[in-house]
């Protein structure tokens, strides 16, 4: 019996995890979140109601307990002003648990983002600018502020000044104002009060709600292509999404993870710079954006958009262990004549099956496709794989045969309704 789910991205973020977290999250009992921070931005659709998460697991609608484990980094003006949120729209948000282990983002860290991006001016990564790169730099330079030392006020104070001051200095490198201590602790020494209570050892829980049967489920951010290892460096975030990480950022032993489930959508999207092989920059890039409604969660930039790309996916499915795929908004495909799907590259005269270490060699990789016929019907009603038009199938069948990974679920709306299961998961 599948006790644990993992959820990956598996291009560059946006693939729709946060709603399929969501739909399998009323078969789970506790949903965790194991990387990253308010870079993200899941969106849920059900009963006539939207919600955007950033930091929050997808599962708090309908399961026990949500954890944010100790792989994230945290912004706590954020996680409360997420709460509030949430709140005010009815959703009761007493089941979340923090990690003590878990990385502080401070307001440091946001102007360091900032700051770094100006300077990399053309070269830019095109952050989310929530300070997320420079609050991982501090956790592995071994200076981070944890959540359980952020909690304590003598020990925060402690580390805040030592760091502040060693900020300060570069920042009057680069003339920009140094940042008040006093304003600074002050203020979240409050948000530090609000959130104690949420904070505990998740992993020492997580291990007693596996042994008492509990059912698992783990919800990536971001995506494969994102990942620090395995993305497109530099142009990834500074987490790993991948998989993996979940044994890390969760504090479970590897042997327990059951499936992953790599949620893909039927073509690609990009936010941020970095080359795109498969790139649409015409009217069929535009016809797709429009349709689904391709403008990032949480900075509202337009989304490059592009046709399928399977060699990412499928180095996705080799380096998380895929085990299934979910394919989203098959939906916004509706209406377009033919299909693009990218097979392959074509790097210095050769074909490759891989995405090549460097961003200047994959910068030259020029896509390899096939076409496949499109339909012309709206399928967003349809809750049969069977009902879906002919050629909407065998879109599907070859994103399996290309990736060599099953089909699991199709998802052809934002709604939780809006969902047709091929192999039930948990
Ligand atoms: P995440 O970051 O992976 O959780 O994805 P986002 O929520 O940032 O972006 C996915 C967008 O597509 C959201 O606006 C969802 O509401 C929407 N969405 C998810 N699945 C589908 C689908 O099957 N069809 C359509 N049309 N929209 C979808
Ligand atoms: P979800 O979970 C899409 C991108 C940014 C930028 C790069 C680094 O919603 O899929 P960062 O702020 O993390 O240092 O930015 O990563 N990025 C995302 N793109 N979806 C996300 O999250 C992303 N989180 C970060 O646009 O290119
Ligand atoms: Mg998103």
């Amino acid at each position: 019996m599948t006790k644990t789910v993992v959820v990956v991205g598996t291009q560059w973020g946006d693939e729709g995890k946060g709603k399929i977290t969501e739909y399998l999250s009323s078969k789970a009992n506790i949903v965790v979140r194991y990387q990253g921070g308010n870079n993200a931005g899941h969106t849920i659709v059900f009963k006539q109601e939207k919600f955007k998460l950033n930091l929050i697991p997808s599962g708090i609608f309908r399961a026990e307990k949500v954890y944010l484990g100790n792989g994230m980094v945290i912004n706590p003006k954020a996680l409360i002003e997420e709460m509030k949120v949430l709140n005010r729209k009815g959703i009761d948000t007493s089941s979340i648990r923090i990690s003590n282990r878990a990385h502080v983002i401070l307001p440091y860290h946001i102007e360091l983002d900032c700051l770094q991006e100006e300077l990399k001016a053309d070269q830019k990564v095109g952050t989310t600018k929530k300070g997320i790169g420079p609050a991982y730099v501090d956790k592995y330079d071994r200076i981070g502020i944890r959540i359980g030392e952020f909690i304590d006020s003598e020990i925060f104070g402690e580390k805040l000044q030592i760091n502040l001051a060693e900020k300060n200095k570069l920042f009057s490198l680069y003339n920009k104002p140094p940042l008040c201590f006093q304003e600074i602790y002050q203020e979240y020494l409050e948000y530090a009060r609000i959130l104690k209570p949420y904070v505990t050892d998740t992993s020492y829980e997580l291990d007693e709600a596996y042994r008492l049967g509990k059912k698992i489920l783990f919800e990536g951010a971001q995506g494969i292509m994102l990942d620090i290892d395995h993305g497109t460096y530099p142009f990834v975030t500074s987490s790993n999404p991948s998989a993996g990480a979940v044994s890390i950022g969760a504090g479970i032993g590897p042997n327990l993870i059951d499936e992953v489930v790599g949620v893909v959508k039927a073509y690609s999207t990009r936010v941020g710079e970095g080359a795109f092989p498969t790139e649409l920059k015409d009217e069929i890039g535009d016809y797709i954006r429009d349709r689904g409604n391709e403008y990032g969660t949480v900075t509202g930039r337009p989304r490059r958009i592009g046709w399928f790309d399977g060699v990412i996916v499928s180095q996705s499915r080799r380096v998380s262990g895929l085990t299934g795929l979910s394919i989203n908004l098959l939906d916004v495909l509706s209406g377009l004549k033919t299909l693009k799907l990218c097979v392959a590259y074509e790097l210095a005269g050769e074909e490759i099956k891989y995405v090549p270490a460097t961003i200047k060699e994959f910068s030259k990789c020029t896509p390899k496709y096939i076409e496949m016929p499109g339909w012309s019907e709206d399928i967003t009603q349809i809750k049969q794989f069977s009902e879906l038009p002919l050629n909407a199938q065998n879109y599907v069948k070859k994103i399996e045969e290309i990736t060599k990974v099953p089909v699991v679920m199709v998802s052809v709306g934002p709604d939780r309704e809006q969902t047709i299961i091929i192999k039930t998961i948990f």
